[in-house]
């Protein structure tokens, strides 16, 4: 099996798409959250999953937070590390450590939109097409080598919450997708590349 941990901030709908998914070899050891409000750690308790907080209003510095969330990852030896939803920029050095082995997802088509407010800024450009990226984490924000994208249509009624449900229900497909390649031993980042071994369609396509 593939130990992993879960980093997340939030409500935790990726979280319980890639559980829900069962992907054969994934051992989900922990979900971790910045905070301790997040929808997603009652998600995951009801899932039985260790769930556990690393709360950044704890700490005094950024790198004593830093400092906890590697030694709270560590505790657990993950072979993957699942951002879904993680929503603080994470230490370079953290980054390096993980390198090959972090995954994260963002709402939108890299390299256009990363940051926040994906979805109003997407409407305010006028793109007609949007979508979601899973991708390798490097030290640059959402600028890590691309493993999987889906895109959907930017329709003239949207507002930016019916676009937000338009894209997330995609990630809820791509993300466990991504995840599932990786246990497999299918996906990996050589020299900075991704590369995925056999790669077959799945039915309903990437
Ligand atoms: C998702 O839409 C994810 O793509 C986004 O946060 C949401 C988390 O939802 N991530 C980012 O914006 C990363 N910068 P969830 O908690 O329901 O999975």
């Amino acid at each position: 099996p593939t130990p992993a941990v879960v980093l997340m901030s939030g409500r935790g709908s990726n979280l319980d798409a890639i559980v829900r998914a069962a992907i054969p070899g994934l051992d989900i050891r922990a979900v971790i959250s910045n905070r301790p409000d997040a929808g997603g750690l009652a998600l995951a308790r009801d899932h039985g999953l260790h769930a556990e907080v690393v709360d950044a209003s704890g700490f005094a510095t950024r790198e004593a937070f830093d400092a906890a969330l590697d030694r709270a990852v560590d505790a657990f030896s993950p072979r993957l590390v699942v951002l879904a939803g993680f929503m603080r920029i994470l230490a370079a050095d953290f980054v390096r450590k993980h390198a090959g082995r972090m995954l994260n997802i963002h709402p939108s088509l890299l390299p256009s939109f990363t940051g926040l407010a994906t979805h109003r800024r997407a409407i305010e450009a006028g793109v007609r097409l949007h979508g979601a990226t899973v991708h390798f984490v490097t030290p640059e924000l959402d600028a890590g080598p691309i493993v999987i994208q889906a895109a959907v249509p930017v329709l003239p009624d949207d507002d930016e919450s019916t676009l937000a449900a338009r894209v997330l229900a995609q990630e809820h497909r791509i993300y466990p997708q991504a995840v599932r390649w990786f246990v497999a031993g299918r996906l990996s980042l050589q020299d900075g590349r991704v590369c995925l071994n056999g790669a077959t369609a799945p039915e309903g396509g990437f």
